[in-house]
């Protein structure tokens, strides 16, 4: 990772926990694709789900729900997310999380697990490199 420090990994274990845990809270009746997602931010942990919506375009992103939880606590700056998704495969955020997590966190660290445990990791840059943000609009 460059420009921050790497969080401990017991606390990326325990972001993978809770992320898997509101998978479990995910309300999903039309994809039937239950994804949960946590962010860390000041050592503290915001967990989010999916939540869809009979208008479909309606539905969020369990990080958008996760981003919305830590910023409504009042944090502004992201260190890691991590997402848990229902495929045997890991989940990665959808680009438009990308860019809704690259607000609050540049150079955050992005894990991903599957279903069965295994694990995927990024940096945000490496998923969204030349990215639009704050800076963009000076
Ligand atoms: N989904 C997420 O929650 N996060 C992602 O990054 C990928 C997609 C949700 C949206 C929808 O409720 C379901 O997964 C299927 O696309």
């Amino acid at each position: 990772m460059s420009g921050q420090v790497r969080p401990a990994s017991e606390l990326l274990d325990r972001l993978v926990a809770e992320a898997r845990a509101a998978r479990e809270r995910a309300y999903a009746p039309y994809s039937r694709f239950a994804v949960g997602a946590a962010v860390l931010a000041a050592d503290r942990i915001y967990a989010g789900a999916n939540v869809e919506n009979a208008s479909y375009p309606q539905g969020i992103c369990a990080e958008r729900a996760a981003v919305a939880a830590a910023v409504t606590a009042g944090e502004r700056s992201i260190d890691a997310v991590a997402v848990v998704g229902s495929s045997e495969e890991v989940t990665p955020p959808c680009g438009g999380c990308r860019q809704v997590l690259h607000e609050f966190g540049p150079n955050m660290l992005v894990l991903a697990e599957s279903r069965s445990g295994s694990r995927a990791e990024w940096t945000l840059a490496e998923l969204l490199p030349a990215a639009f943000g704050p800076s963009s609009l000076a």
